[in-house]
């Protein structure tokens, strides 16, 4: 059942009713349990559409193809039935869009029925959650995700998307077996802004696989693998240019700034910015720019080039057991980087390939 609301230009409420969408008439729909004849309705005729508290059947996807300028709002608390497959949990694609939820919102994924600690190595197949596909000129704000099975958000094939306000708590996978929980992906897109985000997770908060004009800021990481551009390499489009990472707090995790190519892999990464981050008790590497993803015998290549890459401004601690600033790299060049202090790391790892010139040292 769907409750409609139709309202008349100069905003007055003249009914209120319950009835299938049948309308052509831009309306408020309301759907509260899972129908995949209402959602494809509710994409056809109404303007807003809110998906309030539904329980989403074993292996189907909340698919939605929304129309120009459609509003999306998830309410009260939203969840799918366990079920081993790739997913997505939620596929949407749209222009003009806004996809939001309300302040009562949690999209529960309920990941500690898939974890078994071993992430996408597992023998259990976990589902990522939500995926925006070709997305154009919209926005996406206040998104709450808890306990992701696998991947958060992925942003893949998209212009012109900020992504804003958006909180992804894994952190019941601390402890009870979460793995590979990215917070956002970013795959094959142009102009995306992603701000004031907190995640809370195991695996990179966030990881810029390829993308051009990707501008993130302002934004909180706790536990995970650290605020990552890649792997890049040996996928169907492999470039990442004009990158811009500013005033982050990274804690709690295994790295801090990172790059990370593809082993034996073509690609390249160009005129990569982080300024003002902030990095505390970082476990491994407080900055990390390596070659070598995916060797099995510690070996990089240069075939995905780091070139232009510049730190502004980093500074902060990493654990005693841990490395300041590991680089291991071949081909790499035109790298600036100014007041890098990253302190507190004990263990020294062999350095290779930082560009000539650049002043810049492992310790
Ligand atoms: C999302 O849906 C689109 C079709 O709109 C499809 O091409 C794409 O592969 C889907 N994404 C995923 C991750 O399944
Ligand atoms: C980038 O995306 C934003 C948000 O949709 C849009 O306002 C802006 O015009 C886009 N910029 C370019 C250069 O396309
Ligand atoms: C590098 O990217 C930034 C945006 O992050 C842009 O302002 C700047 O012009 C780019 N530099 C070059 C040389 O393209
Ligand atoms: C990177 O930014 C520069 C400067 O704004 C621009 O000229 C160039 O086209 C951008 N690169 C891409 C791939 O958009
Ligand atoms: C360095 O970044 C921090 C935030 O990470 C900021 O508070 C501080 O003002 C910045 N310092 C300079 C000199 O830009
Ligand atoms: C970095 O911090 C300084 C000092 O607060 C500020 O002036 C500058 O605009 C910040 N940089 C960015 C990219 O936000
Ligand atoms: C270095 O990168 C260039 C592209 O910029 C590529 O043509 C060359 O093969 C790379 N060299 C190595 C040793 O990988
Ligand atoms: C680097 O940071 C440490 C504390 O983390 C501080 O003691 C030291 O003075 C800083 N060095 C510079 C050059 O700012």
């Amino acid at each position: 059942m769907i409750k409609m609301t139709f309202l008349v230009v100069g905003g007055f409420l003249i009914l209120g009713i319950l009835a299938d969408v049948q309308s052509t008439f831009a309306a408020t729909c309301t759907i509260t349990t899972y129908n995949e004849d209402l959602i494809k309705d509710a994409e056809k005729n109404c303007a807003t559409i809110t998906l309030n508290g539904i329980s989403v059947p074993a292996g189907v996807t909340l698919d939605l193809n929304l129309n120009e300028g459609t509003k999306l709002i998830f309410q009260g608390t939203i969840t799918w039935e366990f079920f081993q497959w790739n997913g997505p949990l939620v596929n949407l694609t749209g222009t003009n869009v806004e996809i939001s939820g309300a302040p009562d919102h949690l999209l529960d994924v309920r990941g500690n029925l898939w974890w078994d600690g071993k992430g996408e190595g597992g023998a259990i197949i976990k589902p990522v959650s939500f995926v925006v596909h070709r997305l154009k000129n919209s926005i996406i704000r206040d998104i709450n995700i808890k306990n992701p099975s696998y991947h958060a958000i992925w942003i893949e094939e998209s212009h012109g998307v900020i992504a804003q306000d958006v909180y992804v708590d894994s952190i019941d996978g601390d402890t009870l077996g979460g793995k590979n929980t990215d917070g956002f992906n970013v795959w094959t897109s142009n102009n995306v802004t992603i701000q004031r985000i907190r995640v809370y997770n195991q695996d990179d908060c966030v990881a810029i696989k390829s993308g051009t004009n990707i501008v993130v800021k302002d934004s909180y990481c706790s536990g995970g693998h650290g605020l990552s551009i890649g792997s890049v390499g040996g996928r169907d489009y492999n470039i990442v240019e004009n990158v811009s990472v500013s005033n982050i707090e990274i804690v709690d995790s295994d790295n801090g700034v990172r790059i990370k190519t593809n082993y034996g892999t073509t690609g390249s990464v160009t005129n990569v910015t982080y300024e003002n981050v902030t990095l505390k008790d970082i476990n491994k590497y407080g900055i990390r720019v390596h070659g070598d993803y995916g060797s099995h015998d510690g070996i990089a290549t240069g075939g995905v080039p780091v070139k232009e890459f510049n730190l502004k401004n980093i500074t902060g601690t990493v654990k005693e057991t841990g490395v300041n600033i590991h680089i291991f790299v071949k081909n790499a060049s035109d790298w600036h980087w100014t007041d890098v202090n990253v302190t507190g790391g004990k263990v020294i790892k062999e350095c290779d390939g930082i560009p000539e010139d650049s002043g810049i040292s492992c310790y």
